[in-house]
């Protein structure tokens, strides 16, 4: 693991919590993207070398929609930065962490990632993401 990449953040309004979050930190999002098959929408500031990824919800199935319902708004995942997502994915499930998918997908922001389960990491939801490069 590189670094701490982002911390993502699950919101009920994204155009809200961007006022919020700029007014906080100083800056405005440097970007907003929807990640359609993930049912949500994203936006990204810049803290120094880490990120704050701002997730709603776009439809009621969503994973953040189900999120919000059971434990409100707040810290949603931890993402780390990655070198190699594919060899990082088989080492932690060498180690017995479980993994949310066999393979990595197209997440926000120029990134492939992957999510090991909450539950097989003391309740946090661990995202790592390996920058796409080509
Ligand atoms: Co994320």
């Amino acid at each position: 693991m590189k670094k701490i990449e982002h911390i993502g953040i699950a919101v009920k309004d994204i155009e809200s919590a961007n006022d919020l979050y700029a007014q906080l930190l100083g800056e405005k999002p440097y970007k907003q993207e929807e990640v359609e098959r993930e049912g949500v929408m994203t936006s990204f500031f810049k803290v120094g070398p880490n990120k704050i990824e701002l997730l709603e919800a776009t439809k009621p199935d969503s994973p953040i929609a189900k999120f919000i319902e059971k434990r409100g708004e707040g810290i949603h995942h931890i993402a780390f930065e990655v070198e190699d997502i594919k060899a990082e994915m088989k080492r932690l499930k060498d180690e017995g962490f479980r993994l949310l998918s066999e393979e990595p997908k197209k997440g926000a922001d120029n990134k492939m990632v992957a999510f090991v389960h909450p539950k097989s990491a003391h309740g946090v939801l661990v995202e790592l993401c390996e920058t796409i490069t080509k």
